[in-house]
């Protein structure tokens, strides 16, 4: 089995981005090591602190944000980081060429339960001409995105990882140290017939969403004429997963139960990265009105709507969406 510097180099990656995305696996690596040892890490449990979304921080949320924080930085190839866990961005070397923004531990309402979690990262190119410590550098659509992945840690610990020419997985190997190629060429099925959503917020959706939702539920006697099953696995990490494996939709639509909050997901560092794994398996990705690649983002921590997966089942569900608009016109 293939290592991934040798992937990465027939794929003509820079060598700054090979050694920047190595670094981050080794990160990743350590948290791996240190979720696998649960309790007796004593790394289970909340912080006393709130992150800059009004969530509890669980102390494995802290340990892999200032784990990441600190190997990235070191790299000397990075200008600035932006992560979940933190308000604003951090400079780095301002003549770094690249910027990473992370959610350290997607899921992390699960660590408690020894359940789905994991490291979801993306890299956009620096611009040259703006300081380290400026913000709008990191507001690049996600189809700018150089190379964008994340780190499952479940039952074996996984990455899928895209630089641009499709999505391909690897899995840790404990015994050697390190990832190797498992997966080549990720494909998603263009059909399905599973899907992934929050049902408890379906009160709170807008018409679309609740039509679209109500017509899978009424399976083979209803408009979609086959019966469809249901998987929700509280981390968007493992949902995504379980689609690239073997096909699916997920959405986190937008909802009325906090007027302040329409959304839950964070465009940057969820939504982008994880839109670029699927479109690169031949998915689709969007917020029930566009394409999600292509927001233009006006802040680092900006909550977005998300409808991905399997291509057929995604437009399927956008067509209720345009059927909705063109009704109200
Ligand atoms: O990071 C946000 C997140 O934990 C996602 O990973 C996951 O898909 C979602 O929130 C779960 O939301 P809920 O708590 O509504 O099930
Ligand atoms: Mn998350």
């Amino acid at each position: 089995m293939r290592r991934i510097s040798p992937v990465l180099q027939q794929d003509g990656v820079d060598s700054d981005l090979i050694s920047l995305i190595k670094t981050i696996l080794a990160a990743c690596r350590e948290i791996s090591f240190r979720v696998s040892q649960g309790e007796l890490a004593g790394v289970l449990g909340s912080t006393l602190s709130e992150n800059v979304q009004g969530e509890t921080q669980k102390k494995l949320d802290v340990i892999a944000n200032e784990l990441l924080k600190e190997v990235i930085l070191e790299t000397g190839v990075v200008k600035a980081i932006s992560s979940e866990e933190e308000d604003d961005i951090i400079a780095g070397n301002p003549r770094g060429r690249y910027l990473v923004t992370f959610d350290p531990l997607d899921g992390s309402s699960n660590t408690d339960i020894n359940s789905l979690i994991g490291t979801i990262f993306s890299i956009l190119p620096a611009p040259a001409d703006k300081e380290a410590d400026d913000a709008s550098m990191f507001l690049q659509p996600g189809t700018a995105q150089v190379a964008a992945g994340y780190v499952l840690y479940g039952p074996s610990t996984m990455l899928a990882l895209t630089t641009g020419k499709g999505t391909r997985m690897y899995t840790l190997d404990k015994t050697y140290g390190g990832f190797l190629l498992t997966e080549d060429k990720v494909t998603l099925p263009k059909y399905t017939s599973e899907f992934a959503i929050n049902m408890s917020n379906q009160r709170f959706w807008q018409t679309p969403m609740q039509n679209y939702i109500q017509d899978l539920l009424l399976g083979k006697e209803g408009p979609r004429g086959k019966n469809y099953n249901m998987r929700w696995i509280a981390a968007m990490v493992g949902d995504v997963h379980r689609i690239l494996c073997r096909g699916g939709i997920f959405a986190y639509p937008a909802d009325n139960k906090d007027a302040n909050k329409p959304y839950k997901l964070r465009l940057m560092y969820e939504a982008n990265p994880m839109s670029l794994l699927i479109e690169q398996a031949g998915g689709l990705s969007i917020t029930g009105t566009e394409r999600i690649l292509e927001i233009q983002p006006d802040d680092i921590h900006q909550r977005v709507a998300v409808i991905l997966g399997s291509r057929h089942e995604v437009e399927t569900c956008l067509g209720y969406h345009q059927k909705a608009a063109l009704a109200q016109q």
